[in-house]
């Protein structure tokens, strides 16, 4: 069964006037119940790509708590396509995002960090390829051209316009897809992780591959450093740290809003994009689009690692 999502139920809502800046949301996270935000996005065309060749059953890698896991082990289960992944040893025997790939009859196997590291090893996919063949390899977070093509396409159904688009970045893929497309308005990027400044030659790398596959000219080097903005401050302490600040922010964002952020990316983002609007980072009257890339299924494991250190929970309902 070929699997087709319909991504124009992803509404712009206006969440609030902050300090004279009008915030607007790109709900991408309700774009499906399990495929969601820029997930759906980034597999897109690599969905494509598998169901144009040779090939059988889908590899990917992933962290223990992987929305991109998550996300391929449900397309796999919708589209009637074998999941396998490879995730990154520790953890793995706690994780409710690993229950849930099993669930959905993705295999998964754990691995150490020293073979996990082999994760993009051209001999190592080789020798996996050969063990099974017909394996469609995914990179880890389902990134690659495919995933730029169809995160560029966010841009096509924008119904507003936009001074901004705010993200959140983990890879920088995301971002490299809006990028790519020629309407994009500047894009102002939030790294989930600490160290984020890898992200700007990062996302230049992943636009030179994007151009040079679909044989574009390449971005003026100086229009993307006008259009791509990078913030690093709001990492809370690195990828998928939290602290009792960012859930109380997350708990009363819900509150007010109804708007589930999620721990790893989203949250980060919104609360850094608010943060620096009061600090006057925006012209007043701008119009600022935030994009809800998704992440929610990550709530029950931070919330588990919570509870074990009797922390206040995320609390949606
Ligand atoms: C919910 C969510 N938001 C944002 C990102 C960051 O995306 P990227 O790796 O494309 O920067 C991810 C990771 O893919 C994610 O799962």
């Amino acid at each position: 069964m070929e699997l087709s999502i319909n991504t124009l139920n992803s509404k712009e809502e206006f969440l609030l006037n902050h300090h004279g800046v009008d915030v607007f949301l790109k709900r991408d996270d309700q774009i499906h119940p399990e495929i969601s935000g820029n997930k759906w996005r980034k597999l897109k065309y690599h969905l494509e790509k598998f169901y144009l060749g040779d090939y059988r059953q889908i590899l990917s890698f992933g962290g223990a708590f992987s929305n991109h896991l998550a996300a391929l082990a449900a397309l796999g289960k919708l589209a009637e396509i074998p999941t396998y992944a490879m995730v990154r040893g520790e953890e793995a025997g706690d994780s409710p995002t690993l229950e849930y790939c099993s669930a959905q009859g993705m295999e998964w196997e754990a691995i150490s960090r020293k073979d996990y590291s082999l994760k993009e090893n051209p001999e190592f996919l080789e020798a996996l390829q050969e063990l099974r063949p017909g394996l469609y390899i995914l990179p880890e977070g389902g990134k690659g051209v495919p995933a730029l093509k169809g995160c560029a396409e966010i841009i096509d159904e924008l119904e507003g316009t936009y001074d901004c688009i705010a993200l959140a970045a983990g890879t920088g893929t995301t971002a490299a897809g809006l990028l790519a497309h020629p309407k994009a308005p500047k894009i102002r990027v939030y790294a989930a992780l600490k160290g984020g400044s890898f992200l700007k030659p990062a996302i230049a790398q992943y636009l030179q591959e994007y151009q040079s596959e679909y044989g574009l000219a390449p971005i003026p080097r100086d229009l993307l450093i006008r259009k791509l903005d990078l913030v690093t401050d709001y990492h809370f302490g690195g990828f998928a740290k939290i602290n009792q600040e960012l859930v109380q922010f997350m708990n009363e964002t819900y509150r007010k809003y109804q708007l589930k952020l999620d721990p790893v990316y989203t949250s980060k983002l919104l609360f850094g994009l608010l943060k620096d609007i009061e600090a006057g980072h925006f012209k007043a009257g701008s119009r600022v689009l935030v994009l809800h890339s998704g992440g929610l299924q990550g709530i029950a494991g931070m919330n588990r690692r919570l509870a074990k250190k009797s922390e206040e929970l995320i609390a949606y309902d």
